[in-house]
């Protein structure tokens, strides 16, 4: 959840961690400092965001000057509230140690309490900060050891997941990482090397990277890295080539990352089919599956495993692969199934669906399924993401980096690779050559029918001026639609904060419709489908109330602007890639709302990108 940077090199370190940390800053803004090496130990952190650190770096940062090591985080508060004492860097009493953390010390107040007993005073209210108290104490016990070998005994008494960075003056040259369920990576340069918890910040100096995997370590100096088990086994690790650029993660013109985002959807959907949708030949060829598609077509059950938005694509999916292949499917949040002793065999195939590919619930979903025998398939978009590591086999969505908080494009990715999964678990099955023809068809022309949709952007600004003041809005669809509203829902709520929810619309009669009065903007969804007519009964129902009423329709439909205050027009398109369309609406429309309002939306207030805690 929070950030990670470090450096060791001949360059200077501190302007290349700010850099890092700016990069990183969609995991965590809470607080931010910076520990580095200049024959002591030097540590400025701050509450706020990495600007404010970067202030107090060039008011107080002299001492930080010509230093080539250091280490530095951006935090999202999971123990202790922001402020500058509970910001990362944490050290030791004597000062010599410094350490960044990512993750959750699950046993810390054991901990904290066996070393208060041993005198350890705690300056911060974080898991974290025990952690640098447990390496000096054992280190100090016996002075044989060195830095990594202290780091080493204390994570084995560590319950919880970490991704972390240490430091000493004692070592100098040196950065010693470990990680247990918070990625991290090393960048490899020429005499230098980075780590981070993402590739961010490492692509702009190098594409070549080692992923660490749970229960390694790494001791990083200027001219090598040794990577070895958490129990001191050497490990061979594989060099990976980031195939993303700089440019790709910054905002390239637009003002936000999350209009940027918005508007990559075209392109990023011709990515996402490209070389897998064959069109000539009428058919999808999915590499990452491939030699396990005769095992998922004979699945008794698909359940799918997913949190926020990429449980909205799942739930999409279930209504695609339902439709098509007529494999009944259910769709579980992550974070209950890892809890609720699901029934899951060998005969099932569970589909976890993860943006970053480093959800904590997601995965743990992931290694409930794969001890209970499930063949486990991933959905991520992040590259070598432990997610995207530890499946059997699965897809990457192709969207590129996602760097606003608030996911778009790569939801949208997700949907069609699940539209392309559900054709393939159709062929020689449930479907015809020439209907799974006919859908590739269908989802080969959204790209074009997205851009048409996106021009429409004046427009729906000035909608989000006559939602800006709702205190409440309800969204409502049916169908492949329903899932839609949901996203909708927490596409606004996310980033304006103004409360809001999805239903399927025939639900509204069951309670929802006690809410509506003037007050009270209602969006429908409301494509020609086979529940058209009774969304319209829906809308009239809505309108007696005084309800106000803002409708996503097809072009051409002349009967609904009779009925709603404003009306969206998108292409006609058929049921299964309707959500590809009737999303991008909602997500510029939540997007125009919180711009209005004042709100950060590339990093809405108590969120963060990557959640890799529980
Ligand atoms: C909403 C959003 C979150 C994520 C959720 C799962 O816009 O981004 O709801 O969808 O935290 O994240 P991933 O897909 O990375 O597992």
């Amino acid at each position: 959840m929070c950030g990670i940077v470090g450096y060791i090199g001949k360059r200077e370190a501190a302007p290349l961690l700010l850099n890092g940390l700016k990069r990183l800053e969609y995991r965590g803004y809470d607080s931010a400092g910076i520990a580095v090496l200049n024959g002591e130990m030097s540590v400025l952190k701050q509450k706020g965001s990495v600007g404010n650190l970067e202030q107090l770096l060039s008011v107080s940062g002299t001492v930080m000057l010509g230093v080539t090591a250091g280490i530095a985080h951006t935090r999202w508060a999971t123990h202790g509230d922001p402020s500058d004492r509970n910001a990362h860097p944490h050290m030791n009493v004597t000062g010599d140690i410094a350490l960044i953390h990512n993750g959750i010390i699950e046993n810390y107040s054991v901990l904290k309490q066996e070393l208060s007993g041993q005198g350890y005073t705690f300056e911060s209210d974080t898991d974290s900060e025990v952690l640098v108290h447990l390496i000096d104490r054992i280190w100090k016990g016996d002075s044989s050891l060195d830095l990594e070998s202290a780091v080493r005994m204390a994570l084995r008494h560590v319950e919880g997941a970490y991704g972390i960075c240490v430091i000493s003056s004692r070592e100098p040259d040196r950065i010693v990482v470990a990680r247990k369920g918070s990625p991290l990576v090393i960048g490899i340069g020429d005499g230098e090397f980075f780590i981070a918890s993402d590739a961010a910040p490492i692509v702009e100096h190098t594409n070549k990277v080692v992923y660490l995997s749970d229960g390694e370590m790494a001791v990083v100096t200027r001219d090598h890295y040794t990577v070895k088990t958490i129990e001191n086994v050497e490990r061979e690790k594989l060099i990976t080539e980031l195939d993303f650029s700089l440019e790709k993660i910054e905002k390239g013109g637009f003002e936000h990352f999350m209009l940027k985002e918005i508007f990559e959807q075209p392109e990023v959907m011709q990515d996402v089919m490209r070389g897998r949708v064959r069109l000539n030949e009428g058919r999808v060829q999915l590499g990452g599956i491939e030699d396990y598609l005769d095992r998922l077509k004979q699945a008794k059950r698909i359940v799918i495993c997913a949190c926020g938005t990429s449980w909205h694509a799942g739930l999409i999916g279930e209504y695609l692969i339902e439709e098509f292949a007529r494999i009944p499917v259910e769709v579980d949040y992550a974070s209950e199934f890892r809890y609720r002793n699901p029934i899951v065999g060998r005969e099932d195939v569970v589909i976890v669906i993860s943006q970053s590919g480093e959800t904590a619930d997601t995965l743990a979903a992931l290694r409930l399924a794969k001890e209970k025998g499930a063949l486990v398939m991933g959905i991520c978009n992040v590259v070598g993401s432990t997610i995207a590591r530890e499946t059997l086999c699965g897809m990457y969505t192709h969207a590129g980096p996602e760097v606003g908080v608030a996911s778009t494009k790569a939801f949208t990715a997700q949907v069609i690779v699940l539209s392309m999964l559900a054709l393939a678990l159709s062929k020689g099955r449930t479907i015809s050559h020439d209907e799974i023809a006919l859908s590739l068809r269908e989802l080969s022309k959204v790209p074009e029918k997205v851009s048409r949709i996106l021009d429409l952007n004046d427009q729906i600004r000035a909608i989000a001026e006559t939602l800006k003041d709702a205190r409440n809005v309800l969204y409502l669809g049916r169908g492949y639609n329903f899932p839609v509203a949901l996203e909708g829902a927490l596409k606004l709520k996310e980033i304006s904060y103004i409360h809001a929810e999805g239903y399927p619309a025939a639900e509204m009669k069951h309670g929802p419709i006690a809410l509506i009065d003037e007050d009270m903007p209602v969006i429908f969804i409301a494509t020609r489908d086979s529940t058209y007519t009774k969304v319209l009964s829906n809308i009239e129902e809505v309108r007696s109330r005084k309800g106000r009423v803002i409708a996503i329709a097809n072009e051409g439909d002349q009967e609904i602007s009779r009925l709603a205050d404003h009306v969206i027009y998108i292409p006609q398109a058929s049921g299964p890639v309707t959500p590809l369309l009737t999303v991008i609406p909602l997500q510029l429309l939540a997007y125009h709302v919180a711009t209005l309002r004042g709100c950060n939306v590339d990093r809405p207030r108590n969120l963060a990108k990557s959640v890799t805690v529980e």
